[in-house]
Parts: structure tokens; C-alpha cells; sequence
């Protein structure tokens, strides 16, 4: 059995003001499941709907339809009381480390306060703990850090304050939301090693957000590639890596320099910006991109299908019908 499941998750939001509302459909009938112990990344451009469906994974929104299924247990109309005890099982790395804390807690309260209230632990045995993840995470000397207000912190310093927050809680379920987009390069790959070296030691299933598909290469069990709201490439890392089917697959790494020079595929260029998610377009949401497009595709979504064990693919190119 999955440890997470999302059977056909809708999430919409209500945009614009008084008179003129619409609704953005940022997450459109998505379906995945992510095992124990494994990385499930997912990848797209900016208002893919990326973050808005790791929200709803960890409900902390409530889908306008759908299912999200936690140990097999269906949490999605749990009340907040309900939901609050696993929190200490699943939580959000946030995408803006800022928005993740208490502006008035000082960086040791806000780490060691989950330690006291979550495992009872003494407030001077929590703040141990903090000081060791502070230094592991390269906040040295830790001393420097567990006084200061989250504003007296770099922006790439809090988000790292706030990967020790998660690895001191030893989760199970980990929604990690650009991780690292805040980071230098330098520090960048260290603080993905410790993630993973956690994940490792507490067997944690982990849903890696990020633009970076290249890092979900080296790092992800299996990849689903996001575009506009929905899912459109599904399968094992290496697979999708080497033989993306999805034109948009392959765009995203005909984008990236060193890897475009060894593809097995043609280079595609994807014309124009990426749609608008409150008004996408007709039939297959890439058409006025996709080099391949023809009439049908203007017309006729095409399904999301599987291709192989494990891979499915959402384009008319793989689909006959
Ligand atoms: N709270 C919200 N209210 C209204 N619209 C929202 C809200 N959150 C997200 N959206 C819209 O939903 C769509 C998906 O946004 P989301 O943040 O999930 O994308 P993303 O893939 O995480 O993008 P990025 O890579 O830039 O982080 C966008 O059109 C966005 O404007
Ligand atoms: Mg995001």
C-alpha cells in the first residue's frame, strides 16, 4: 500500500475582485501515489500548480474534489482536529522560508517548541538537539543563531533553519517545496545529501518540488512533470530522463545546456509563454507550444495513459483514438 495517494485531485482558487471574480483551477484531476521510504519529484514551469498540490497532499487546503489518502487512511474532509495530530507525521518544507515561521519566535524556540509540545522533551535537552541540526545544516556556531529574530536571518540562512525544523521532527512524510532554490550552489548540494541521508535514517517518503530536473535525476525514484495544472509525463527517474515521451518533457530538458547536447531527441523549443491557468487552453493544454500539434490536439484533450510499466503519458502522439 502507498503511504500517499491523491486520486483525482481538483483544487481551484477564487481570483480577481468584486464583480469580476474567476476561478483558477491550479491543480486539474491529478492522481499519484508515493511509496514508503521513496523520492516522487515533481517538476514544471512556474504556475504549474507544483506547490498548490503539495498543499493539498499535506491538507493543509481542502480539494474541491479528489481524494488524498495518508496510510490508507481518507483524510481529505478530516476536520482540523483531526488533522493536527499528523502533523507530527507529514509536513511542509516551504517554498518561502519566511512565510513558514513565527516572526516573533526567536530561531531556537520556533525549532525546539515542536521537540517540547510533539516528545515532551526538557526545554534545555530540546535546545541540544536544535544546536546540533544548526551546525548540521552549517549555521555555525549554532550560538550565533538560536537568539536571532527570523528577519535577522538571509533569506538562504532561514530556509535552511527551516530544513532542521523537519529533520529534528523525523517525519515520515515530507513535502519539500524548492528546497534549496534560496541556497548558494555551494552549500546547495550538501543540504540535499543531509535531506536525503535523513530520509535514509528515518525511512521517510519525501515529494521533491522543484524547476530542477536534473537534480530529480539524481535524486527521485520516480518523476510526474507538471504543466499547467495537470500531470502530463508519469514514471521511474531514469526512464523519464532517458526517454522522455511528453514534447513537454523534452522541451524542459532541451532547455538546460549540457544535458540538451546529449539527447537521443530532437531539441524542441517550445513557442510563447506558458498559458494561463484561469483560461487554459483548448484540447491539450501544450497545442499553441508544441511543434507537433496538430488539428485534434487543438480539439480533443488527450487522456493520460500508460505506456510501460509505470509510465503514462497525457499526448495524442502516444495515444490512438
Ligand atoms: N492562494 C492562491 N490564490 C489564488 N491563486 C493561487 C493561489 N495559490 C496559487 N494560485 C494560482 O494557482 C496556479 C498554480 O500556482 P502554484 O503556486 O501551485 O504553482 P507552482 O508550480 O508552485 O509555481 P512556482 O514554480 O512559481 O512555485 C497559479 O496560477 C497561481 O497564480
Ligand atoms: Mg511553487
Amino acid at each position: 500500500m502507498p503511504l500517499l495517494e491523491l486520486d483525482k485531485i481538483v483544487m481551484e482558487f477564487e481570483i480577481g475582485s468584486f464583480g469580476r471574480k474567476k476561478k483558477v483551477r491550479a491543480v486539474d484531476n491529478v492522481s499519484l501515489s508515493i511509496d514508503k521510504g521513496l523520492i516522487y519529484g515533481l517538476v514544471g514551469e512556474s504556475g504549474s500548480g507544483k506547490s498548490t498540490l503539495g498543499r493539498v497532499t499535506l491538507r493543509l487546503y481542502k480539494p474541491v474534489a479528489g481524494k488524498v489518502l495518508f496510510n490508507g487512511q481518507d483524510i481529505t474532509r478530516l476536520p482540523e482536529g483531526k488533522i493536527r495530530p499528523l502533523r507530527r507525521r507529514m509536513q511542509l518544507i516551504p517554498q518561502d522560508p519566511y512565510g513558514a515561521v513565527n516572526p516573533v519566535q526567536t530561531i531556537g524556540e520556533a525549532l525546539s517548541e515542536p521537540l517540547i509540545v510533539h516528545y515532551g522533551l526538557e526545554a534545555s535537552e530540546a535546545m541540544g538537539q536544535v544546536k546540533t541540526m544548526l551546525e548540521n545544516v552549517g549555521l555555525t556556531p549554532a550560538e550565533d543563531f538560536i537568539n536571532r529574530k527570523p528577519f535577522n536571518l538571509s533569506g538562504g540562512q532561514l530556509q535552511r533553519a527551516v530544513i532542521a525544523r523537519a529533520m529534528l521532527l523525523k517525519l515520515e512524510y515530507i513535502v519539500a517545496d524548492e528546497p534549496t532554490s534560496n541556497l548558494d550552489a555551494s552549500i546547495r548540494a550538501s543540504i540535499v545529501k543531509l535531506l536525503l541521508d535523513f530520509k535514509r535514517k528515518y525511512d521517510q517518503s519525501l515529494q521533491f518540488i522543484t524547476h530542477d530536473i536534473v537534480l530529480l535525476s539524481l535524486i527521485a525514484d520516480k518523476i510526474g512533470v507538471m504543466h499547467l495544472a495537470q500531470l502530463v509525463e508519469e514514471g521511474p527517474s531514469d526512464e523519464v530522463i532517458k526517454n522522455p515521451l511528453h514534447p513537454y518533457t523534452r522541451a524542459l530538458l532541451s532547455a538546460i545546456p549540457l544535458v540538451s547536447q546529449e539527447l537521443g531527441f530532437e531539441k524542441i523549443l517550445l513557442k510563447g509563454e506558458i498559458g494561463d491557468p484561469a483560461n487554459p487552453p483548448t484540447g491539450c493544454r501544450l497545442h499553441p507550444r508544441c511543434p507537433y500539434a496538430s488539428e485534434k490536439c487543438a480539439k480533443e484533450e488527450p487522456p493520460f495513459v500508460e505506456v510501460g510499466i509505470g509510465r503514462k503519458v497525457k499526448c495524442w502522439l502516444y495515444t490512438k483514438g
